[in-house]
């Protein structure tokens, strides 16, 4: 699998199939943190770096295209805001500044993230857009206050070279993600996940200042569960079917299915937990699993299409070649068609929210 950049941004633009109209499943899980979120600011934000700035300098890490980097960053506005009201009621205020980061990956969509920013009367911050992996540095020393990312560490950095190599015992033939199934594959990209969390850590550690803060949200397994037995795991293993089919019926070849893995992990609660406190430079002020609004109520076979197509497009294509994508994702909705998932006897992803604090 090549890449210029070895990244498979979400689907760009303001179309059907764009990351912007279907990512609100990943929207309403930054919501249901919005309170949480809230509460940390309001507790751990040290009261002398809220009130000494005048400048505040917010980063999110890994924003996409836009809408929800807008909501996530408003709300940590709003609350910054909030504090400083509240904690210099006697005193004189000086007025803050704020200025917001937006990174992601250089072939992300940034034309769209800054064509549909909140319009500039409504803004209360100034844009800058930091294009770049987030596995390296991408900021000065010491300059952000608020680190933010959501529902991005779970994309690696690359896919482990030994799940690609024929005869190699981590091959992973038969699946298109770390399904846990084969041992050999799971180590493979526990290896990855470990190094690539740690360049992370140590690059937020560089750029967030002392006393700062840094949200981290997404998903990963509960421990003891496997990734094939969550619905999500199915979708995907359902996806790696079809391009199986599809490689029968002479639409690509069976070589390019064999070799078509994702670079993405989903590690279990703990493992997360353990890579973090790997890192001496932020302490977890808060690292507690949260439930996802819309996970009440089992999800449409639309809705659950529709995300996942936002999602793997730019990487099916690459892969695959364009012509592929639309029988693809046809053919994924006639299998979960015929074969519902049961959302009932499946396991769900555990959503996380951890808030660090910079030593
Ligand atoms: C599922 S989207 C999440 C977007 C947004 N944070 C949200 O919650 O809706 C994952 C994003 O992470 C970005 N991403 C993945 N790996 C990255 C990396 N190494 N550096 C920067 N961004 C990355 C992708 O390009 C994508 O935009």
């Amino acid at each position: 699998m090549t890449s210029a950049y070895n990244s498979f941004p979400m689907t760009g633009g303001n179309g059907q199939h764009s990351y912007l109209h279907n990512s609100s499943y990943q929207k309403a899980a930054i919501d249901g943190a919005e309170e949480k979120t809230r509460q940390c600011i309001l507790e751990k934000l040290s009261r002398q770096l809220n009130s000494d700035l005048g400048i505040v300098r917010i980063a999110d890490f890994g924003c996409s295209s836009g809408p929800n980097t807008f909501h996530a960053v408003q709300n940590i506005i709003d609350t910054v805001k909030f504090k400083q009201l509240k904690e210099n009621n006697e005193g004189s205020l000086m007025p803050l500044e704020f200025q917001v980061f937006f990174n992601d990956q250089p072939n992300n969509d940034f034309n769209t993230l800054f064509r549909t920013l909140p319009p500039s009367f409504q803004r209360e911050y100034f844009s800058v857009g930091v294009p770049g992996s987030f596995y390296g540095r991408l900021l000065p020393t010491q300059s952000i206050h608020i680190g933010h990312t959501s529902y991005t560490t779970h994309w690696l950095s690359e896919v482990p070279k030994d799940v690609c190599v024929k005869n190699s015992l981590a091959w992973n033939k038969n699946y298109i993600l770390c399904n846990n199934a084969i041992e050999e594959v799971t180590k493979a990209y526990k290896i990855q996940f470990i190094k690539d969390m740690r360049v992370f850590l140590e690059a937020r550690a560089e750029e967030i200042v002392h006393g700062g803060l840094m949200f981290v949200l997404g998903q990963c397994l509960a421990d003891g569960v496997n990734m094939s037995e969550t619905w999500q795991g199915i979708v995907v293993d359902t996806i790696g079917n079809c391009l199986m089919d599809m490689a029968k019926s002479g639409l690509t070849s069976k070589e390019k299915v064999e070799l078509f893995n994702l670079p993405v992990y989903f590690p279990q609660f703990s493992e997360l937990k353990r890579e973090i406190e790997r890192n001496r430079c932020f302490t977890i002020e808060t690292m507690e699993t949260i439930s996802h609004p819309l996970e009440d109520n089992p999800l449409s076979n639309n809705f659950i299409i529709s995300m996942f197509r936002a999602i793997l497009n730019t990487i099916i294509k690459e892969h695959f070649g364009e012509g592929v994508v639309n029988e693809l994702f046809d053919r994924l909705a006639k299998k979960l068609a015929m074969y519902p998932i049961d959302f009932k006897k499946c396991e769900k992803h555990v959503n996380y929210f951890i808030l660090l604090k910079r030593n």
